[in-house]
């Protein structure tokens, strides 16, 4: 299957390596043919393009990633890509939740997947997990840590006393914040990832504006000094709830005991927690951010697709060495 994959950056370099590495038989049938870059003179090899329309009028495209980051053109080219009948796979929460019901109900009505694991959670498998879930019962609240840069600096701020700003360049190095870090630190990124994760366990389309949402730029050591004494640390947490009205979704600070799961969280991990009649609560624990861990999570949803829209031939029953008939199937 050719895929393209639009900006060379953090989270589309980290999947062209992977496919470019594929270590297993599936990933081997993935193949990135074009790449969208910004600037000729950035080209790395002869997939390099700095025109959109290579891509969307390439018949043999079937997925195009979407690693730009920002609204426009990301939305334009999603929107695009759809249009012209191509399956789209993004770690763009921004652009996704404010252009959710678009884009879906386009989706939708061309018998398209969108996929966008990697726009929440980072490497963890959080979207497959709701769905899982809701697939057998409602998903009644979910809660977590879903940002890396804040949660970087927060665990930074409380166990090495470090300053704010010097953590947050750290956490810009290491590839974690957004290109406008105050998305990250005012809590709008985990806003984002709440209107995702609320359009996917409760089907409840909701405009990033409504939601409450406060950062952690005025925490301060003090503040760290005060949750300390009562045991407790101090996290960015977002989290939904299914209400009799609809839903209710927040983001803020909060003091979560130290020893808590989500108290002993620290660096780029992030941690989300669903709760559900049968299953009860659940949780999940991995990196929140980074090229890699986000590129894996996004490279899991053009996996879906490739097994979704690979025809599967059985082949005739064989004989194995115990006598017994076995058939085997297998995705060409
Ligand atoms: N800036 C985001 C974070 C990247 O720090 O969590 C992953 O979504």
């Amino acid at each position: 299957m050719e895929i393209a994959v639009l900006g060379w950056g953090v989270v589309g370099g980290g999947m062209i390596k992977l496919i470019d590495e594929a270590k297993t038989p599936l990933l081997k049938q993935l193949h990135v043919k074009r790449v969208l870059i910004h600037r000729p003179e950035k080209a790395v090899d002869d997939r390099c393009t700095t025109d959109i329309n290579e891509i969307l009028n390439d018949p043999e495209i079937s997925i195009v990633c979407e690693c730009i980051g920002g609204l426009e053109p990301a939305h334009e080219y999603a929107k695009k890509a759809l249009e012209k009948g191509k399956h789209v796979v993004t770690a763009n929460k921004k652009m996704l939740a404010t252009f959710a019901s678009e884009l879906f109900d386009l989706a939708r009505q061309k018998d398209l997947t969108i996929g966008y694991e990697a726009c929440v959670g980072g490497g963890i498998p959080w979207i497959a997990n709701l769905e899982r879930i809701k697939r057998l019962e409602p998903v009644e609240a979910f809660q977590g840590i879903l940002n890396g840069t804040s949660n970087y600096i927060l665990s930074q701020m409380e166990q090495k006393g470090a300053g704010f700003a010097e953590c947050l360049k750290k956490a810009q190095e290491l590839g974690y914040a957004e290109s406008d870090p105050s998305d990250d630190i005012d809590g709008h990124d985990v806003c984002y990832k709440v209107v995702l994760s609320a359009l996917t366990a409760f089907d409840q389309a909701v405009d990033p504006k409504e939601v409450p949402t406060f950062g952690i730029r005025h925490l301060t050591k003090e503040d760290f000094a005060f949750a300390k004494g009562q045991g407790r640390t101090i996290k960015l947490i977002g989290q939904g709830r299914k209400t009799a009205e609809g839903v209710s979704l927040q983001v803020l600070p909060v003091m979560v005991k130290a020893d808590s799961l989500l108290g002993s969280v620290s660096l780029n991990f992030n941690a989300g927690k669903t709760w559900s009649k049968s299953l009860g609560p659940a949780a999940f624990v991995g990196q929140g951010a980074g090229s890699f861990p986000t590129a894996h999570a996004a490279v899991q949803d053009l996996l879906d697709i490739l097994e979704a829209n690979s025809p599967v031939a059985a082949f005739e029953p064989a004989e194995n060495q115990a006598g017994d008939k076995q058939t085997f199937y297998v995705r060409s």
